[in-house]
């Protein structure tokens, strides 16, 4: 008897070794791909505190090489990783995070979707809300999360940069979460398009004259950064590993996760989808909504999601889908990188405890969705009654349209004037502490104003143009009132009983879209395409909100300091795009 016990408890201590050992081993290989930035392990909300609290953290931003989906490339990371360090925090608590930059050029970090009511100038936009900081410079970002609560990430904001690697997730999490028993355990899921050549170097492509082609079509597409390339397509010479590990997600079953889904790509639209799970939305863009259950749900760029499923199936292997739509993607043959070997079928892995090692064999749902949009509006409901903001005190017509400047390039226009980003000379510096009046700017500042403490703003924006565009404003999350085909708006269709608030929407090609929001937070806030290649056509209105209240308020030194920084230091610190940037707003003030 005492021998078996003796003999059992062996066995025992040789399988716990041996399953040690095989995680350890496999954890290295890991960290030599990428160091783990807990994506694919299950958490559970952070624990409230009885007080707010700061939450700090650290942003390191350098060259690294990486191969997300096999291909080794220089990058510029987030804490030498991809996707970068996540950042958590509670409703209430203040964020601070010290940047280091790193990277070799100027840099921002931009915390898409925070209000930052009452920090402005935290908001991370170069030349609008502040000078870039200067490669080796560190910068501290100090902001309250208020009463948001939520899915964020966070990004570079200039040049194109966030396509090179900068972007991560960041999550808000609620103490009183209104679906805290719906779900067990919490996992991150970002979708991202992801390019092997450098960024700067087809961002000098894309802006040059005459330049036939559409915008630059991505090598992969990646889940929570891992994805596959066909190796037998990469360059001569390149460093290409086949069959790369693709993004895997554990689950218990009978126990159920909250997704939090993010797209944060340069250009591509997402179609999410897990097979045999159908997903219940609770929360887009940072507002709960009352629950709806889709098979597919489209993520734009820049939209967030949280979707709870249920690990109520057999226990196996389930394909996880990030679809790239092409229908969504304008291609020429002189498009940079047209003869991509992209595989727009991204997948990842959702696999049960005690499935086998194989890859998924289960099937796709038929399900048939209008592509490239947002989800229809009129599915999300506000989860409590929300008193839409009326009458309307200002409207705002934005008509967007491209087309070649007189040096041949192509352009985006608002209102037909082309963005030209003036890094140095922030907006918000400019109109706060050289006290420069607003109809002192440059036309291609693309600024609109509106005074009125507590008005109400209806944007119309209005697409005349082909292509398809995820519009981003900062600042705000804004009614979605109406979308409809044409360039004319149709007041019957808009929704002013229930409409959902957000901070992301697409507007179909010609077609417009109302925005309502409620003027309460005083700064100049961009409103955009998230098409980080329509951002560098110029694609950028900037709104600058009860500008009386604002010119008010004392930027800190921390912030104007970067300025100075910049003012001193040597144009040729600046890389190559930069300096084309300055020679396009030239070209375009004449
Ligand atoms: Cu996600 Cu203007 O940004
Ligand atoms: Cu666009």
């Amino acid at each position: 008897m005492g021998n078996i016990k003796r003999i059992f408890a062996l066995i025992i201590t040789l399988f716990v070794i041996s399953a040690f050992s095989r995680s350890t081993f496999s954890e290295q290989l890991h960290k030599r791909q990428n160091k783990d930035n807990g994506l694919f392990t299950p958490y559970i909300p952070l624990e409230p505190t009885p007080n707010p609290i700061t939450r700090n953290y650290e942003v390191e931003l350098s060259q690294i090489t990486l191969a997300p989906d096999g291909f080794t490339k220089t990058i510029f990371a987030i804490n030498g990783q991809y996707p970068g360090t996540v950042i958590h925090a509670n409703k209430g608590d203040r964020i601070q995070v010290t940047v280091r930059n790193n990277i070799g050029e100027p840099s921002v970090i931009h915390w898409h979707g925070m209000f930052q009511r009452g920090t402005n100038w935290y908001d991370g936009v170069s030349g609008q809300t502040q000078c870039p900081i200067p490669n080796g410079s560190s910068f501290v970002y100090d902001f309250s999360t208020q009463e948001q609560r939520g899915t964020f990430w966070y990004h570079a904001h200039t040049h194109g940069q966030y396509m090179e690697g900068i972007r991560a997730p960041l999550i808000i999490h609620d103490p009183n979460d209104p679906y805290r028993k719906d779900y067990d355990f919490e996992y991150i899921i970002t979708m991202s398009d992801w390019y092997h050549q450098r960024v700067s170097d087809m961002l000098a492509i894309r802006m040059s004259p005459n330049y036939g082609g559409r915008n630059p079509i991505p090598d992969s597409g990646l889940i929570s950064g891992a994805g596959r390339y066909n190796c037998s397509a990469a360059p001569p010479g390149s460093e290409c590993r086949e069959n790369n590990p693709l993004a895997e997600y554990k689950v218990t079953p009978g126990k159920k996760y909250r997704l939090r889904l993010i797209n944060t790509s340069g250009l591509t639209h997402f179609m999410f989808s897990i097979d045999n799970h159908p997903l219940k939305i609770i929360e887009a863009d940072g507002e709960y909504s009352k629950p709806v259950i889709v098979n597919k749900l489209p993520v734009a760029i820049g939209q967030r999601y949280s979707v709870i499923i249920d690990a109520n199936q057999k226990v196996d292997n389930y394909w996880m889908r990030a679809t790239i739509d092409d229908r969504c993607l304008l291609i020429n043959n002189q498009t940079v990188n047209f003869d991509s070997a992209i595989n727009y079928n991204v997948t990842g892995i959702l696999k049960y405890d005690g499935a086998g090692s194989g890859y998924p064999i289960s099937t796709e749902y038929p399900d048939q969705l209008e592509p490239c949009l947002s989800i229809d509006p009129n599915l999300l409901k506000t989860l409590e009654p929300q008193q839409i903001p009326g009458p309307v005190t200002n409207k705002i017509q934005l008509v967007v349209t491209f087309r070649d400047d007189d040096q041949n390039v192509t352009r985006a226009f608002i209102n037909n004037s082309s963005f030209a980003v003036d890094d140095n000379h922030p907006t918000l510096e400019k109109f706060v502490s050289d006290d420069v009046p607003l109809d002192q700017f440059p036309a291609n500042q693309n600024i609109y104003a509106y005074d009125q403490l507590g008005g109400v703003i209806d944007i119309a924006y209005i697409n005349n143009n082909s292509a398809i565009h995820p519009i981003h404003m900062h600042g705000h999350n804004f009614y979605v009132l109406g979308t409809g085909s044409g360039i004319v708006v149709d007041e019957s269709k808009l929704n002013l009983v229930d409409p959902f608030p957000r901070d992301t929407f697409v507007v179909n090609s010609t077609s417009w879209s109302v925005f309502r929001y409620k003027a309460d937070n005083p700064g100049v806030w961009s409103i955009h395409c998230h098409i980080e290649w329509h951002v560098e056509m110029g694609m950028i209105a900037q709104l600058v909100e009860l500008p009386t209240e604002l010119s008010k308020l004392t930027i800190p030194e921390s912030v104007s300091n970067l300025c100075k920084q910049q003012d001193n230091s040597k144009r040729s610190k600046f890389s190559r795009r930069n300096r084309l940037f300055n020679a396009d707003m030239k070209r375009i003030k004449v």
